[in-house]
């Protein structure tokens, strides 16, 4: 190690600035010393300073250090605020959230000193994946993206209950920490300076507008309900590698956030059920009313879903807009699958042979009851024709005429109207022979 690196920092040392303009990034080098932490290298660099890996002699541990950049540490409403918030979220403890050692100065330098958590950012997390030669995997998981978002809104609502709001939930503030695959919220305590409502909207600031509710662009302070807009967000980009409103302009990107209705999350991720589309709706609703009222009420709709695959965001909307379905009726009405297309075909087949079967029913029970008529007919006729015999016997010959008569009548055409006809006329010439012989009975009554 060089003698320039071992030794304490000194000011003229540290504030190096790769940007002569501005003057506001610090670049201290391996082994600089500041307060009882030595750097041994940078981490990273984001909107508010340079993360280094410090290492702490006193208590022999790494650690991750903050320098402010130098224009913040300038702001002396701003650095009491942030002093004040840095030691008062020093006492926030939960699983999902960076622990805060301290605060220190050191030569006008203002830093912070937090747990060092080894892993990638969400931010890194999403782009690598984004990146990504396999097509199909160039996305987070729907499920694995529920249960990394859970695990920060369960820090977000720890911390909420405590009395502490973040300010900047992020991907960029989210670690997943390499050793217990825990999702980490950084940078808790660390507030931004207060932005002025011209300042908003001229982006001048600090600050990652895709991730900032539309209040805070109209100079409204921020409330938990700003957080949980930063949570539905930060879930959006997790599930689509998309900010929420997308523009290269700043200024219209605001415009955006401020007035135009964000697409759905399933729009760009097909695998995004709309039920937690819905869920994302109700945390980035433009009036913070509208919102979840709690990050509790998030936390409890995504496991609803987990668990019954329901959300009470997607109900709420299907209420407002009955045009809404749900992804399982869509499916059924668009998914072709292979299987419903036989039982469809099987169907309209039994249909087809029960028709079929109805109309030869039909067929043969007319044809039935036609045989059944012509058998009947055909007794009837036999019947008439032995009482017609029967009457002209017994001398009835009236009557058994008129019964023939009732053959010819009913069964004109048939051979038993024939033999009615014959008998008739047998009846009947009898009796004109035996009107000319001077006798009355016809011969056939006489047996
Ligand atoms: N506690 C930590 N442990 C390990 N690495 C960290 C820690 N905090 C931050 N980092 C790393 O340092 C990088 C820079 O963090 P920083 O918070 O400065 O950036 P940012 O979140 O993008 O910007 P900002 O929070 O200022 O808006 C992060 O991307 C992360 O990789
Ligand atoms: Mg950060």
């Amino acid at each position: 190690m060089s003698e320039k690196t071992d030794r304490p920092l000194h000011k003229q040392d540290t504030v190096r600035s790769p940007d002569e303009k501005s003057m506001e990034s610090i670049d201290i080098s391996p082994g600089t010393v500041i307060g009882e932490y030595r750097i041994v290298s940078k981490i990273g660099k984001g909107g508010m300073g340079i993360v280094y890996k410090a290492y702490q002699e006193s208590l022999e541990r790494y650690v991750a250090v903050k320098v402010l950049k130098t224009n913040l540490s300038q702001m002396s409403n701003y650095l009491q605020q942030f002093q004040y918030e840095a030691r008062s979220a020093a006492q926030l403890r939960h699983p999902n959230i960076v622990q805060i050692y301290g605060i220190g100065e050191h030569h006008d330098i203002h830093y912070f000193i937090m747990e060092l958590v080894p892993g990638k950012t969400l931010k890194e997390i999403i782009q690598e994946k984004h990146q990504s030669p396999v097509k199909s995997g160039r996305l987070i998981p729907v499920y694995d993206a529920l249960e990394m978002i859970l695990q920060v809104a369960g820090g977000l609502h720890f911390a909420h209950e405590s009395g502490f709001l973040h300010r900047d939930i992020k991907p960029a503030n989210i670690i997943k920490d390499d050793k217990t695959q825990r999702m980490m919220i950084a940078d808790f305590g660390l507030s931004r300076p207060v932005m002025t409502k011209k300042e908003s909207l001229l982006g001048s600031m600090t600050g990652t507008p895709p991730f900032m509710a539309p209040e805070i662009f109209l100079g409204k302070p921020w409330t938990k309900s700003t957080d949980i807009y930063a949570l539905g967000a930060t879930l959006f980009n997790m599930l689509t590698a998309r900010p929420l409103h997308e523009s290269n302009n700043l200024k219209s990107l605001i415009h955006k956030i401020v007035n135009e209705k964000p697409p759905p999350a399933h729009g760009f991720n097909r695998d995004v059920p709309e039920e937690i589309s819905a869920v994302i709706r109700k945390c980035t609703e433009k009036k913070p009313s509208d919102r979840y009222g709690t990050v509790d009420d998030f936390i409890k709709d995504i496991r609803l879903f987990l668990n019954e695959g329901r959300t009470h965001a997607f109900e709420f909307y299907s209420l407002k807009e009955p045009a809404l379905k749900t992804s399982s009726e869509k499916e059924e009405e668009n998914i072709y699958d292979p299987s419903k297309e036989k039982i469809k075909r099987r169907k309209i087949t039994s249909l087809i042979i029960g028709a079929s079967f109805m109309v030869a029913f039909i067929i043969s029970s007319l044809l039935y009851q036609d045989y059944r008529n012509i058998a009947h007919g055909r007794a009837y006729c036999r019947k008439k024709l032995q009482d017609a015999k029967n009457l002209s016997r017994m001398g009835r010959t009236d009557m058994a005429l008129s019964f023939l008569q009732d053959i010819c009548n009913k069964f004109p055409d048939t051979p038993y109207a024939e033999d009615a006809r014959r008998m008739m006329a047998e009846l009947k010439a009898p009796k004109k022979e035996k009107e000319t012989e001077g006798t009355n009975e016809p011969a056939v009554d006489s047996q």
